[in-house]
């Protein structure tokens, strides 16, 4: 059951989709009820990326992630926001096979979490599923370039565009998932130049990620963002915040004050006299 807090005051897809070429459309991963309440006043689109995997729930690849963990985290998103359009990503496993497991994928999504739309990574491999989730009303957002559920078969994180026959699958990717009917499409991963070629070749808004500035909106994964990525930090990534050390910073003095008995001190316990009863 979708949760309650969605209102019919959202972006949707298709405002999205109408900021082709003009202010850059402001996008963030987020997976958590207070990091939405934070986030929606500043964003255009959150997006809850099958990035939960490893940023919250420790697995090595985006492969750790499963349909009940993004509609368990799609619906802490959708309480915690009421402006922002929210995309929820389709983990691998939930829609390659065949295109009613996409659509079942999708509608499940969609019917449990109440976001706006749904992503998925692929191009002319993927454009009959696209395709088929957006005749039954869903909006899709493609992803093309590098596509972190590919990590396995590819042998690593990838940058595309290096090469002739690279570039040129790369537009006909973002040709197939434009002609699918997909609203938007995430370019990660790829050479600067290929990826401002790419949004100069298709009408629908690209959102870069290691791409290019030229890209009608950016998005980067939160915990990247803010400076709590506790692994390595990719190029692409600019922190402007470093709260892994001030989380550090507080914890070691908490730890400090436990140990020497100054916490908790006289404001933080409860006194006979003070009579109130609400903690
Ligand atoms: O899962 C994710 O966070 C993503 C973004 C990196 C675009 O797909």
């Amino acid at each position: 059951m979708a949760p309650e807090r969605s209102t019919g005051n959202r972006i949707g897809a298709e405002d999205i989709r109408r900021r082709k070429g003009g202010v850059p459309i402001v996008c963030l991963t987020a997976y958590t009820y207070p990091i939405a309440r934070m986030l929606d006043p500043h964003v255009d689109l959150l997006l809850v990326g099958d990035s939960v995997a490893m940023v919250l729930h420790g697995h090595a690849t985006t492969l750790g992630a499963s349909l009940e963990m993004m509609i368990a985290h799609g619906q802490a998103v959708m309480r915690g926001s009421a402006k922002a359009c929210v995309v929820v990503d389709m983990p691998a496993g939930s829609y390659e096979d065949s295109v009613a497991q996409a659509v079942a994928s999708a509608r499940l999504i969609i019917g449990e979490t109440g976001c706006q739309a749904v992503k998925l990574e692929g191009g002319v491999d993927m454009a009959a599923q696209i395709a088929a989730i957006v005749a039954e009303g869903i909006p899709v957002m493609g992803h093309i370039g590098l596509q972190p559920q590919s990590v396995d078969k590819e042998g690593g994180y990838k940058i595309k565009g290096r090469s002739r026959e690279n570039v040129a699958a790369l537009f006909r990717d973002a040709e197939a998932v434009e002609k699918a009917g997909a609203f938007s499409v995430v370019i990660e991963g790829t050479v600067e130049a290929v990826a401002s070629d790419l949004t100069r070749h298709i009408a629908i808004p690209t959102i870069g990620i290691g791409a290019s500035g030229d890209c009608d909106g950016q998005i980067l994964v939160v915990d990247d963002m803010i400076g709590m990525t506790v692994n390595r930090v990719p190029k692409f990534v600019k922190e402007y915040a470093k709260l892994r050390d001030t989380i550090a910073d507080a914890a070691a003095r908490y730890a400090d004050e436990v140990r020497s008995r100054a916490f908790p001190g006289p404001d933080h316990v409860f006194s006979a006299a003070s009579g109130k009863d609400q903690a």
